[in-house]
């Protein structure tokens, strides 16, 4: 029986020494929460996702922001509208005619130097002009043509500002030829080109030319001067 009881208490002891060791992993948890810093970030706030404290720099007052705004536009409103018409002024005087176009533009014609009887020609704009100091005769034939007998009608009256002085661009009507003067069937002008007759007002008279020598715009200055544009 001797071994028997030294069995059960080697059993007993074994038994008390599990229990303790169960006693002592089931009291961890309370020895644990007495004496642990831990927190979750799942509950409540943590110090490290704090938003800071901006409130001292929102500004107080709205109305200096809206002032500032109203600068700012105004200064850049203005700046652009410098800009602007800089640029259109810029282009306005590139666009413009420079001096020696506008030179062009306007011709004058010392009549006193132009004989009864003769034709001149003076370059206008790139075309000729043909001036003729008329004769009486040649002016009262001018007008001596019927009118209605022409393929472009137009009284000698309609082509003249001063009987005397017949002035026209020598270009002809029909492809652009530069007729030949005291020339052709009625003693005007003649385009060899194709053959049209112009009579002394410039008229057309015959050969394939639809209209009349044109007549530029022109006037009279002071003294003998003729000007032409
Ligand atoms: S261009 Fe003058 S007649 Fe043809």
């Amino acid at each position: 029986m001797a071994p028997l009881s030294t069995m059960s208490r080697a059993l007993a002891r074994s038994a008390m020494k599990q229990a303790t060791t169960v006693r002592t992993i089931s009291s961890t948890p309370a020895v644990l929460g007495s004496s642990s810093t831990f927190s979750s970030p799942f509950k409540g706030e943590s110090k490290s996702t704090k938003v800071p404290d901006f409130s001292k720099y929102i500004a107080g007052k709205s109305s200096g922001n809206a002032l500032f705004s109203y600068f700012m536009v105004g200064t850049l409103g203005a700046i652009s509208a410098a800009g602007a018409k800089s640029t259109i002024q810029e282009f306005l005087v590139n666009m413009s005619a420079s001096a020696d176009v506008l030179a062009m533009a306007k011709v004058e014609v010392d009549l006193a130097a132009i004989p009864e009887g003769k034709n001149v020609i003076v370059k206008w704009r790139g075309k000729p002009v043909f001036i003729r100091h008329r004769t009486a005769a040649e002016i009262e034939e001018a007008n001596n043509v019927n009118v209605s007998s022409l393929r472009d009608p137009q009284a000698d009256g309609d082509r003249v500002k001063n009987p005397e002085w017949l002035v026209m661009l020598g270009v002809c009507t029909h492809l652009g030829c530069v007729p030949i003067g005291e020339a052709g069937e009625y003693g005007g002008w003649f385009c060899p080109c194709h053959g049209s007759h112009y009579d002394i007002s410039g008229r057309i008279r015959k050969g394939p030319a639809p209209l009349n020598l044109e007549i530029p715009t022109y006037d009279f200055g002071e003294g003998d001067k003729l000007v032409i544009g």
